[in-house]
């Protein structure tokens, strides 16, 4: 995709982080704007910051876990705009508990953001985005978590793992298709956001999750620390993202410090070598 100016974006968890430099990026690339978050209040005056006119924005509350909304979402956008040309499937939490001490609704949470969200996102906009004709693109939000196995972070880790297979296959799927869609995945490693506060959007129909001890509580202490840390940030993941774009480049891996560990794991697997500890 190499036009973005008056075409549209899908951005999900648009109000912060990651998801609120996507959103900056398309608007000076001058893009029709779809934001979506389940932190309403806090979308709409992150909204605010980006100086777009009412008639190029639309901000919809959005549980991207719940397909209603999801397919809600995407009717709004394709009536509001007449298409849509690039979507990002952002929108994620982190949860860090050591494997055992994950409790179901701790799973669902988790597995409900970051992996069925992009299934959803792709299920009801990915159709009408091929029936377009226009050139178009999907940017689903991986991790390096999705390329690893750091420990403590279970369904991130798994949440993360099915988003990189789903964006790969779907990759094939449209190369076959010789489509005008494309997709790309984005990895980053730590970057400064809010990802390390997820809880603070868990619906109460998850209830709350067990309290952090023992090692649990380290690996949380760690990831905290580790994200504040982040020596990239996130607008420098939305440029990596519109770099990508441009170019129908599939993967976005920012962080290239990381490859070592990517490098260290095949060959972990090649070698039929016992998983090399991550720390
Ligand atoms: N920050 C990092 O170190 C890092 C590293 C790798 C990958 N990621 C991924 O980047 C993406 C963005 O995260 P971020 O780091 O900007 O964190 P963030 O917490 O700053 O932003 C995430 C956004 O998602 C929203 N959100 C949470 N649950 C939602 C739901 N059910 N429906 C809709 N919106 C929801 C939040 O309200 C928030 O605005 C996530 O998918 C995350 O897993 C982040």
């Amino acid at each position: 995709m190499k036009q973005f100016r008056d075409r549209s974006a899908v951005i999900t968890g648009a109000a912060s982080g990651i998801g609120l430099e996507l959103a900056r990026r398309a608007a000076a690339e001058g893009m029709n704007l779809v934001l979506a978050d389940i932190e309403h209040g806090k979308l709409e005056a992150a909204a605010a910051t980006l100086g777009l006119p009412a008639e190029r924005l639309l901000l919809q509350k959005t549980d991207v876990s719940r397909e209603d909304e999801v397919a809600a979402l995407a009717a709004a956008a394709f009536a509001r705009f007449g298409g849509v040309h690039l979507l990002c499937n952002n929108a994620g939490v982190g949860l860090t508990r050591v494997t055992w001490e994950h409790s179901t609704a701790d799973w669902e949470w988790v597995l409900g953001v970051n992996l069925w969200s992009v299934i959803h996102g792709i299920h009801h906009f990915l159709p009408k985005m091929l029936e377009q004709g226009d050139a178009g693109h999907i940017v689903n939000t991986a991790s390096v978590a999705g390329l690893l196995s750091t420990p403590g972070m279970a369904a991130y880790n798994v949440s993360k793992h099915g988003v990189v297979t789903l964006s790969e296959t779907l990759y094939g799927e449209l190369a076959a298709a010789q489509a005008k869609v494309g997709v790309s995945v984005l990895c980053p490693a730590w970057v400064p956001t809010a990802i390390h506060q997820s809880a603070r959007n868990r619906p109460d129909r998850f209830g709350s999750a067990t309290p952090a001890a023992g090692l649990s509580a380290a690996y949380e202490e760690r990831m905290g620390q580790a994200v504040k840390s982040g020596r990239l940030t996130a607008a420098d993941m939305a440029a990596a993202v519109f770099d990508a774009v441009g170019e129908g480049r599939f993967y976005v891996i920012p962080h290239r410090k990381i490859n070592h560990a990517i490098q260290l794991r095949m060959d972990d697997i090649m070698q039929l070598r016992n998983p090399t500890p991550l720390g």
